[in-house]
């Protein structure tokens, strides 16, 4: 058995900043559904973020850009009813705050008044400032998100390591004391140089959470399907399997063919 809680008390971004402070490290994990949800949240996660990578993990896309609004939405909905202490975050999908001002504002309120979840996380820098800074002061909290940005694919054109070089470093750094500024509550800081993140962790107040970013950052996210070793397809060098649901499902799934065409399956216990 792993780490377990005695605080019960739920999960704010407040409490966050706090834990910073204490230096006590963040742990936050996806999950898409209910049932998950619920697991992940009596582990003891301190942040669940419904990620877009739903689109990825539940729907089989190749990236997060065709996942809709309502599809969030239906995510959001399901993990919420799973939790009970867990700070809920959920990203604002592909085309759905780039736009303009006010159509980000109207998809933030659909989507925290529909889910009830806790807070939203929008991917980008100074492009998405006006956006973050509305959502911030009509009382939404925001997750900022930068490095491997993965609704951006198509302008990256590879899931490479982000800001090696120089500009896009100072560029990133720039942009993470810009998101602070505008109220951001954390920063999600995906795929870059340890030392890069280490430097950003140390140079702003709000909490950073790392996937692929080191261990110099306050907290650490992973894709749930991933450390559960639910796709053996996906092997990047920063993800630590905690199991192997591949393998463990696949063969129980494999036994109960095998009991249902050997008429072995029900038995006359399993029966009314
Ligand atoms: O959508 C997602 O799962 C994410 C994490 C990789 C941070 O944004």
């Amino acid at each position: 058995m792993g780490y377990i809680t005695e605080d019960k008390r739920k999960v704010t971004t407040q409490r966050l900043r706090e834990m910073k402070q204490r230096g006590e490290k963040i742990a936050m994990l996806t999950a898409y559904d209910y049932t998950m949800a619920k697991m992940v949240d009596g582990a003891g996660i301190d942040v669940i973020l419904v990620g877009d990578s739903a689109s990825n993990v539940m729907a089989g896309n190749q990236t997060t850009l065709p996942i809709t609004l309502d599809q969030m939405i239906y995510h959001a909905k399901s993990v919420v009813r799973g939790v009970q202490r867990a700070l809920v975050v959920v990203d604002m999908p592909f085309g759905t705050y780039q736009i303009n001002d006010s159509e980000a504002v109207t998809n933030a309120i659909k989507i925290m008044k529909v889910s009830h979840a806790d807070a939203l996380k929008l991917e980008g820098g100074e492009e998405i400032l006006p956006q973050v800074r509305h959502l911030i002061e009509i009382g939404i909290p925001v997750m900022g998100h930068l490095g491997l940005t993965p609704q951006s694919i198509n302008k990256f054109g590879t899931y490479a390591v982000r800001a090696k070089e120089e500009a896009e470093a100072e560029k990133l750094i720039s942009d993470a004391h810009k998101l602070e500024e505008a109220g951001c509550f954390s920063i999600t800081l995906e795929k870059i140089p340890a030392k890069l993140a280490e430097r950003v962790a140390k140079e702003v107040s709000i909490p950073i959470i790392g996937i692929g970013a080191g261990g110099g950052v306050d907290g650490q996210v992973l894709v749930c399907a991933d450390m559960l070793g639910m796709n053996n397809e996906f092997s990047p060098r920063f993800l630590r399997r905690y199991a192997n649901l591949f393998e463990t499902i696949t063969d129980a799934v494999g036994r109960y063919v095998e009991d249902v065409k050997n008429s072995d399956f029900p038995n006359e216990k399993e029966q009314y």
